[in-house]
């Protein structure tokens, strides 16, 4: 029997699930580094790592241009909470093309526990499955961020050239490519949960357990060294970004969807998150320290996930009206993070809308995913 999800993921789209045929997942490489216990202040405790090339589209190209425009001498990119790379990667190559010289130098930074899992192997599995990393297939005519308008056909196919001037596509072993049974046992098992209860709509645990089963390679790729001259990773935690980056400023400063590790002791707490903090002091200190790490103008990127901004759908009031492309946004505010941010000398300049639907009861709110520093604290 047909079930017909809606797909919460990206607005309007309809998938229909009851052909698990329709998964290609030939390769066994997981998609995503899953977990990792790190000790941190002599605690131990779980981070989730989970990221993918080109994720947060638009403010990511929005950063690029605004680097373009204000930095246009260059400067020190620095990406916090980078996990295996493929964010600061992802910059690296929007910028490849204007930055022969060398003038942008590109940063990643995570626990070491992390890091040392990315340095060691630099190998990344890609997904075709309706993200976006879909572009950097063949056999995808119109891929996600082309139907979406977020790149036009000619942007898409030169940044899939360039991804491949840095990335080799590596062949797996036998073993790395043997059937994934547990993950097809479990898919199944989560979608007869589903028809049993003649329920045809997903919760958020359901997005990400349902995000996380489907995301296994169809393709995995080595980073080569073309990559090292402008883009490092190296260990380093937020709350100590004052001693990491040394006195040495950046014109950019990126921390995205990874807020809520510090907002919550428990990272079992981002699937119920709450709308308060315990350490929303802790967050405050972090803001003053990253105005101070930040250049003039500088810009402070984080995520767009509703977890990140501590963001109160059930309390949304309409402050304030924006004009983006324009195109009119109403923006809620009730985050707390904001305040703290603007207590801290930052003002937003770019929107994003959340990544699922299902973050806010079912639709999608634009969250404010760039600040920009207008005053030194
Ligand atoms: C969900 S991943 C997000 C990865 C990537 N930024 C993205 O947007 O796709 C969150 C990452 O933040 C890292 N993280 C959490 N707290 C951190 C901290 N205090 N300093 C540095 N990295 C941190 C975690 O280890 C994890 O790899």
């Amino acid at each position: 029997m047909a079930i017909i999800f809606y797909y919460m993921f990206y607005p309007g789209m309809i998938i229909c699930n009851t052909n698990y045929s329709a998964y290609k997942t030939p390769v066994n490489f997981k998609h995503y580094s899953g977990r990792t216990t790190v000790s941190s202040d002599g605690v131990n405790r779980d981070v989730n790592n989970f990221t993918i090339f080109f994720r947060n589209p638009k403010t990511l190209k929005f950063t690029r241009d605004y680097i373009l425009k204000n930095f246009p001498n260059g400067t020190n990119i620095s990406e916090f909470g980078c996990s295996m790379g493929q964010k600061p990667y992802s910059l690296l190559i929007m910028l490849d093309k204007y930055n022969k010289k060398g003038k942008y130098k590109i940063t990643g930074y995570d626990f070491p526990e992390v890091i040392n899992k990315a340095r060691n192997t630099k190998m990344y599995g890609l997904t075709n499955y309706i993200t976006e990393e879909e572009m950097l297939f063949d056999n995808i005519n119109v891929p996600f961020l082309v139907e979406r308008g977020v790149l036009s056909p000619a942007e898409a196919q030169e940044l899939k050239d360039t991804f491949y001037h840095y990335f080799d596509i590596y062949k797996p072993s036998e073993s790395q490519n043997k059937p994934q049974s547990r993950f097809s046992s479990r898919l199944k098992s989560l979608f007869a949960k589903k028809q049993k209860a003649q329920d045809n709509i997903m919760s958020i645990n359901e997005v990400f357990e349902y995000k996380n089963l489907i995301l296994k390679s169809n393709m995995v790729v080595k980073a080569n060294k073309k990559g090292d001259k402008n883009l490092e990773l190296k260990s380093g935690d937020i709350t100590q970004i004052d001693k990491v980056l040394g006195g040495k400023k950046s014109g950019v400063i990126i921390f995205q969807n990874a807020l809520y590790h510090i907002l919550n002791d428990n990272i079992a707490d981002f699937y119920n998150y709450n709308k308060s903090s315990k350490n929303i002091s802790k967050i405050e200190n972090l803001f003053e320290k990253v105005n101070r790490c930040l250049e003039k103008d500088g810009i402070f990127v984080i995520g767009n996930f509703t977890a990140d901004h501590l963001y109160d759908y059930d309390k949304e009031r309409d402050t304030r009206l924006l004009y983006q492309d324009d195109e009119l946004l109403r923006v809620y505010d009730s985050s707390i993070i904001h305040k703290a941010l603007y207590e801290n000398g930052f003002v937003p300049i770019f929107y994003e809308d959340t990544e699922f639907s299902a973050q806010c009861d079912r639709r999608y709110v634009s969250l404010p995913s760039v600040w920009k520093k207008i005053k030194e604290v």
